[in-house]
């Protein structure tokens, strides 16, 4: 394996760039080749065999791209298809879930945590699994807010529709006074000023995609798999981007949430791998 081959990265669509923007910023030396599935968006109210199916095509597509590691950045696909992907797969796989799970639980301090996410994260049961294990004691409350994945993808961060929104979802949290709350979408962290100012400064926000490449860093370390310093690579040799509808539309989005312009978006048909 070589050590200097890419990451890849996935997520439905742009939510994902959240924990590439992330990795780019823990992991600046190496690669990334990031596949956004427009086409098929959202996963969030999809089946458990749905999102394992398409899961599986596009590590098999990020494949063809020889890279050396996968991270799952959609908790939907985190909380469905972790497992399977893990058994087929003879390079390490790391989703979001165990990251956010494991800084809510650092965070909290009455036991009482909130996690919200898609119809799909919340009805798996993946966040308050992996919470009582690292601690049984906590309290979770879930709340699926499927409203929140189409106010982003519209851009509407900063909106009174989103505000309205989101007061409603987060009423029953705020009810149950928990003072962390997991932001269990990587959609999320685009609205978080909206969702920090509802629930109050007395409630920590949890952003999974930092203890996600807080954890490859490790496991790359771990492995002797980090990429050598000092590559002279161009910005498209580094960073690769794969969607499978809309590519301009991604290509804008990502240029405005990451810290580099992105000028290449490819767009590819995913259904045939
Ligand atoms: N980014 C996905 C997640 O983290 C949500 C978007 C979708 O429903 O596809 O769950």
């Amino acid at each position: 394996m070589n050590k200097n081959a890419p990451i890849g990265v996935f997520d439905s669509g742009i939510g994902g760039l959240t924990v590439a923007r992330e990795i780019m910023r823990q992991l600046p030396e190496e690669r990334i080749v990031y596949f956004g599935d427009t086409a098929r968006l959202p996963y969030g109210n999809k089946s458990k065999d749905t999102v394992i199916r398409f899961s599986k095509q596009i590590v098999r597509f990020l494949k063809t791209k020889q890279i050396k590691a996968i991270v799952v950045a959609c908790n939907t696909a985190s909380s469905y298809a972790l497992d399977a992907l893990r058994e087929d797969e003879d390079i390490p796989v790391i989703g979001v879930i165990n990251a956010g799970a494991r800084t809510a639980v650092a965070s909290t301090k009455n036991g009482k945590i909130g996690v919200i996410g898609t119809v799909g994260t919340i009805q798996s049961g993946a966040y308050n699994e992996v919470l009582k294990e690292l601690k049984p004691d906590v309290e979770v409350f879930g709340k699926a807010c499927p409203l929140f994945v189409p106010l982003v993808e519209e851009g509407l961060f900063h909106d009174s529709v989103t505000d309205e929104v989101a007061s409603r979802y987060l009423s029953v949290l705020k009810e149950k006074y928990v003072d962390t709350v997991v932001m269990g979408c990587t959609h999320y962290p685009l609205i978080r000023s909206t969702i920090a100012r509802i629930m109050g400064s007395d409630v920590t926000l949890i952003n999974p995609a930092y203890e996600t490449a807080v954890q490859l860093r490790t496991l790359l370390r771990s492995m002797e798999m980090n990429c050598d310093e000092g590559q002279e690579l161009t910005l498209d040799e580094k960073y690769q981007f794969y969607v499978s509808d809309m590519a301009e539309k991604f290509r804008d989005f990502a240029t405005s949430i990451l810290p580099e312009e992105v000028k290449k978006t490819v767009q590819i048909n995913i259904e045939e791998y």
